[in-house]
């Protein structure tokens, strides 16, 4: 009994302490930077003569007395804003500065909530509270020093506002769809308009060179008085940051793109930083503090947005004992308006390619340290800071957006994965995100950039799996109920083709069993033994494949200069053959099956839109916005040939003598389709050759091949009918469905099976020497010759069942392959030489589909 009631004891006393370092470093610095201003700035425009000489006199204890008085004033006041609590203070005789009413309300939990709900859609889920606790842990560890003198007050009056109180913040998202990738065109033009006035700086003249005298001066006398001091009054506020950093002030140029911070210098100063002594890096931290604390409030100049774009520069935030100054960094950013981010997304993208990179790691480091850290005491526990992940996953949604605006992008798609978050539960992540998705709770699936390719293809093939599953049981539960037998194979999608008439087969079936898509695929030939171990499954592709694909079959064209296949615009009574074509990518992608055919990257842009079947027929699928630079990847040759036309300078009607029309060959014969009505009579001018380009490329690549095209985008989602499908960019869809072309041998190497050998026979170690030392080109023809396509399935090469078998035959002979079993057969050759030249051969002769 008396035990336990000194432990609440002691855990209140503690309460006590950690508010009690909050308020005391609030004040302190509040009171510091108090001093410093009063320089060149007024703090607390409306603040009475009073006020300002019970604050320059303040001592701390004093400005300590005066915090719980603003705490005690604000709540019983019911939480008014901080003009209305000091009135309302005022009224009472109650003397407290502006600025300190304005330093509680913005640690105040319940204003937290009003403040954000003015920011639409931005709020934090997760709970996004405790960020008093969490501040005053990062205090507690940073400032322990501190300690022993704050204890000299009156702690009586201080009020800690109770955290239990706190209500869930507003919504995060308002549409799935539109929040995914945060997408400034559609912003109205008004809001992009909206600059803000800045207000003037105060003038300092530090330059660049200034800084890095005193730097070398320091380094050489041990002195650092200067640079102390210079990172102490720049890091003290958002305005002295602008005053440090931002260039010409007097310029008149004032475009969004342009931030005018002075790069040089602030990557100059961040850079020396990390190799100052510990009290000026702590220096810096306390003065964000500083800022961040007095910063949180309603409007933003661009002056505020500066600084938060400098702020997220700091390379200090790479250590996790930043983390939670960082956090409170990054929240405040995440809530800024849609007007502010897209401000921001413009200057992010200007910043050089390196340091972006450093930005987009040390956010996805911080998030995955969030998930997974290494040493969990380092952290605040993670109820109390629900909201980091959140706030720093929308502001690397802001980067991701920069990066998509670059053309090309500063870093690859592929960068802003990390591998760490597979190991998230993605499921659940996935129905949180099925569930909740237009309400909001945070889920990844929200900000699909982050999560890799492998991760999206294990929440496709779970999402698949459960709905085979229950279809699966929905037919076992029909023919019980009709008293008939179940047998083993209503499980599955059995396939029955004669080698013979294998499309037209395949499309029986699969029309036929066009409900059972989604069960696991089975293939027999008929006439043929055999169990399907997945050798026929493979062995069925391939061959359907090679057939479709095939020039004379008509279906598909051929382009030699950019080797990849197009629809062929044949009209045609029926369509459902490019269905089946959809349907086998697929049932590829459920079946774990890496297809070898070339489709350029439009195609897949096309198939993702829209990415969900739309429930009305009536609806155009497949269209997609299609640009003269997609026609560069099908027909360089004609892109140019247009690009020409656009550029060209003389007289384009006199010179080109074209009209609105379009000639194609179709077996033998040379037809033409006007591109508009009348077509063949309005010539090409120099007024109208934009329109006329555009009519072209949208000919090719849609109109032409429009019925093709959605017959193939109906057969695709016939299987793969997943709201997952969402989360896709075209380029991983490519990869879903052809593999990955990132090859890593060792990896190969490491998942190899062996049948007849063992892996230490001299052969094989011949072998794996050869293969390691073969150029790229070489190591992707072995693997088209072994499995029937030179790119690997997205879970790698484990999932490759790669196997080496010994064949009984004369060394005289080449190496072989069982393409459908991913299966090399090499006979068991005495010399390192003799194998290098055989397999040599062997790969580079075998030809379009190896089968054996
Ligand atoms: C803190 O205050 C208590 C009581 O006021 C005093 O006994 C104690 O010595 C103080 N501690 C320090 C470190 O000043
Ligand atoms: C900016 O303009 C003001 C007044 O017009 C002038 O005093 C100041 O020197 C100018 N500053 C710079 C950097 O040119
Ligand atoms: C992912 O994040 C962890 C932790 O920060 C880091 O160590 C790792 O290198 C990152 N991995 C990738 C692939 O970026
Ligand atoms: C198209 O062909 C398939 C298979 O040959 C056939 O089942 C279907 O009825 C045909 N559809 C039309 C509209 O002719
Ligand atoms: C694409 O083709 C369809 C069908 O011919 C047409 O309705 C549409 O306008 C075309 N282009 C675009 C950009 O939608």
């Amino acid at each position: 009994m008396e035990s336990s009631v000194l432990q609440s004891r002691n855990q209140e006393n503690l309460g006590f302490w950690i508010g009690y370092m909050v308020a005391y470093m609030a004040v302190t610095s509040f009171y510091d930077s108090y001093k410093r201003s009063l320089g060149y700035r007024f703090v607390g425009a409306d603040m009475g003569d009073n006020e300002k000489a019970k604050i320059s006199e303040a001592s701390v204890e004093n400005l300590n007395s005066l915090l719980g008085l603003a705490t005690w004033a604000h709540q019983k006041c019911g939480h008014l804003g901080e003009k209305a609590t000091h009135r309302w203070a005022q009224q009472r005789g109650i003397l407290v500065p502006l600025d300190l009413i304005k330093t509680v309300i913005l640690q105040c939990p319940v204003c937290q909530h009003e403040q954000n709900r003015h920011v639409p859609g931005m709020g934090m889920e997760r709970g996004a509270k405790g960020q008093f606790a969490s501040f005053s842990s990062f205090i507690s560890t940073i400032n322990q020093k501190k300690e022993a003198s704050g204890n000299r007050s009156s702690p009586t009056q201080l009020v800690i506002p109770n955290n239990k109180n706190v209500r869930d913040l507003p919504p995060i998202c308002l549409d799935v769809r539109q929040k995914q990738r945060i997408s400034i065109d559609t912003l109205p033009p008004e809001m992009k308009a909206a600059i803000l006035p800045e207000p003037t700086n105060p003038i300092r003249g530090r330059t660049l060179k200034d800084f890095q005298t005193d730097l070398d001066k320091a380094k050489s006398t041990g002195e650092w008085k200067a640079v102390h001091d210079f990172y102490l009054t720049t890091f003290d506020s958002f305005v002295e940051l602008n005053t440090a950093f931002k260039r010409d002030v007097n310029a008149s140029v004032n475009t969004i793109e342009d931030s005018r911070i002075n790069t040089k210098f602030l990557n100059a100063v961040y850079d020396a930083l990390l190799n100052t002594a510990q009290d000026i890096q702590k220096t810096v931290l306390k003065g964000i503090i500083n800022s961040l604390l007095r910063e949180w409030k309603g409007p933003r100049t661009k002056d505020d947005l500066r600084a938060y774009f400098i702020l997220t520069q700091n390379p200090q935030f790479s250590s996790t004992t930043t983390y939670v100054i960082y956090a409170h960094l990054l929240r405040q950013i995440a809530t800024l308006t849609d007007t502010d981010h897209h401000l921001l997304i413009h200057w992010f993208k200007k910043m050089a390619q390196k340091r972006f990179k450093q930005l987009v790691d040390r956010l996805l480091q911080f998030i995955s340290l969030r998930l997974f850290p290494a040493k969990p005491e380092d952290f605040p526990p993670l109820a109390k800071c629900t909201w980091w992940i959140p706030s720093a996953t929308k502001v690397l949604a802001l980067l991701n957006a920069a990066n998509t605006l670059c053309n090309p992008p500063l870093i690859a798609y592929t960068d802003f994965y990390n591998s760490t978050l597979d190991h998230i539960d993605l499921m659940e992540e996935y129905q949180t995100w099925q569930f909740y998705g237009n309400s909001h709770r945070f889920s990844f699936c929200q900000f699909p950039f982050i999560i890799s390719i492998a991760a999206k293809k294990v929440i496709i093939q779970k999402d698949s799996e459960q709905q085979m599953i229950s279809i699966a049981r929905q037919s076992l539960v029909d023919k019980v109920s009709r008293r008939q037998k179940p047998d083993m194979n209503m499980l599955f999608l059995n396939i029955k083709v004669r080698r013979l008439q294998l499309v037209s087969d395949s499309l029986d079936e699969l029309t036929r069993k066009r409900t059972d898509l989604k069960k696991k695929l089975k293939v027999t030939f008929v006439g043929e033994a055999g169990l399907d171990m997945g050798g026929l499954t493979k062995e069925w592709f391939l061959l359907l494949i090679r057939q479709i694909f095939h020039p004379d079959y008509g279906m598909f064209t051929y382009h030699k200069d950019s080797n990849f296949h197009w629809f062929s615009s044949f009209k045609c009574d029926n369509y459902s053959e490019f269905r089946l074509v959809g349907t086998l990518m697929g049932l590829a992608v459920y079946n774990s099956i890496t297809l070898d055919i070339r489709f350029p990257p439009c195609c897949y842009k096309k198939l993702l839109s829209p990415p969900i079947v739309p429930c009305d027929q009536n609806i155009p699928v497949g269209i997609g916005s299609v640009t003269l630079d997609d026609l560069y990847q099908i027909m360089p040759e004609l892109a140019h040939g247009l690009n020409e036309l656009l550029t060209y300078e003389g007289n384009v009607e006199e010179d080109f003598y074209s009209t609105f029309q379009v000639f194609q060959e179709e077996f033998g014969l040379i037809k033409s389709y006007n591109l508009k009505p009348g077509g063949d009579k309005i010539p090409v001018t120099n007024q109208n050759r934009k329109e006329y380009v555009q009519l072209y490329v949208d000919f090719l690549l849609n109109k032409s091949i429009y019925k093709q095209f959605s017959a193939f985008y109906y057969g695709f989602h016939s299987v793969c009918s997943s709201n997952a499908l969402m989360l896709l960019r075209p380029e991983e869809v490519e990869i879903l469905v052809c593999g990955s072309p990132e090859l890593d041998m060792l990896a190969l190497q490491k998942n190899t099976q062996y049948d007849g050998y063992l892996k230490t026979d001299l052969t094989v170690r011949h072998f794996w020497d050869v293969v390691l030392g073969f150029p790229l080109e070489l190591q992707k023809k072995l693997l088209h010759f072994a499995t029937g396509s030179d790119r690997v399935p997205v879970g790698g090469m484990a999932d490759l069942n790669f196997k080496l078998s010994k064949t009984e035959t004369s060394t005289n002979w080449l190496p072989t392959a069982h393409t459908c079993f991913n299966q090399l057969c090499l006979p068991p050759y005495k010399t390192k030489k003799e194998l290098k030249q055989k397999l040599t051969i062997a790969i580079s002769n075998a030809e379009g589909f190896g089968l054996q």
